[in-house]
């Protein structure tokens, strides 16, 4: 890939800590070279004692557009201008933009989970009842999204810590749709009314891909959609138990493209083409999968 920057190129990038890992310069240049679009997408290691002077340096650098990622999604809130009022709800923004010198905070976690259940999950409605396993950074974002979806009555909260999943509770839910419960091998009955399943644990991702959040696949069924946020390995042990109980199964990628699409779409007023982002991402899996086999 050679691409010819210059004087007007501009800067987009993400930061973290780790940072390393991230498809997201994968998944964005790829979109910046199909577009043809004079921008350059770049990981910053920024450690947490930094992130003051990150941001002071993104106002004097004048970066175009910014990713964050763990751990500085909350802390991130209070260096910025303004913040859309979904990401002051969710509490965490993953996506600064820079405009006239304003930094405006987004959160696009939300829409990228939608708009995967719709794209690839065939939903165009979301059903009645959802289970959402997890109660961190990840299931923060998709309750909100979920009940932001009036066609949500109820959503079944299962969570390892039983007392992390009501705090989350207790911050969103406003309109008393969500029950808690612990995640553990009696979550069977609270699974199986749902027509809809979300894996917002990390429980499945490599190294530990012979692993999953349900013990076994009892509760799952074939009016179910069930979406793992996982997505290496691409097919998760979840998924496995999911598609054998004949539900319909899709893993984290489409998820991951889709909230970087509307990062990309913020920064640049251009809807990028996801199906690249898509490609560059199992590329750059497959990538490393190779590496670490080699
Ligand atoms: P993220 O920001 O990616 O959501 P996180 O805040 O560390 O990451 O949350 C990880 C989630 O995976 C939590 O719901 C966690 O459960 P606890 O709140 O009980 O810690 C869940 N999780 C991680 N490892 C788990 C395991 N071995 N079994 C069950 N749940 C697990």
């Amino acid at each position: 890939m050679t691409r010819d920057l210059s004087a007007d190129t501009r800067l987009l990038g993400v930061i973290g800590d780790p940072v390393g890992h991230s498809l997201s310069p994968a998944m964005h240049n790829a979109a910046l070279e199909a577009t043809g679009l004079d921008y350059v997408y770049v990981a910053f290691h920024v450690v947490p004692d930094l992130l003051v002077a990150a941001i002071q340096g993104m106002r004097a650098l004048r970066l175009c557009g910014l990713n964050v990622t763990v751990p500085h999604k909350q802390a991130v809130i209070g260096l910025l201008d303004e913040v859309t009022e979904e990401a002051r709800s969710i509490g965490a923004v993953n996506t600064i933009q820079q405009v006239d010198g304003t930094l405006r905070g987004h959160n696009t976690d939300g829409y990228g989970v939608l708009q995967a259940l719709r794209q690839e999950g065939g939903l165009e409605r979301l059903p009645g009842c959802v289970a959402l396993l997890g109660a961190g950074g990840a299931a923060r974002a998709i309750l909100h999204a979920l009940l932001q979806q009036q066609e949500v009555e109820r959503v079944v909260l299962l969570n390892r810590t039983v007392a992390r999943a009501e705090a989350l509770a207790a911050a969103l839910d406003h309109r008393n749709a969500v029950t808690v419960a612990r995640l553990d091998a009696g979550s069977t009955a609270m699974i199986r009314p749902a027509g809809l399943l979300i894996n917002a644990t990390s429980v499945g991702m490599y190294p530990h891909a012979d692993q999953s959040p349900l013990t076994d696949g009892r509760g799952l069924h074939d009016r179910m959609v069930v979406m793992d946020t996982v997505y290496n390995p691409s097919l998760t042990m979840l998924m496995q138990q999911a598609r054998c109980a004949g539900a319909r199964a899709v893993n984290g990628m489409g998820m991951l493209a889709y909230q970087g699409a509307r990062s990309f779409q913020i920064w640049t007023g251009t809807w990028p083409p996801v199906d690249v982002m898509l490609q560059a991402v199992r590329s750059r899996l497959t990538a490393v999968h190779d590496r670490s086999n080699a």
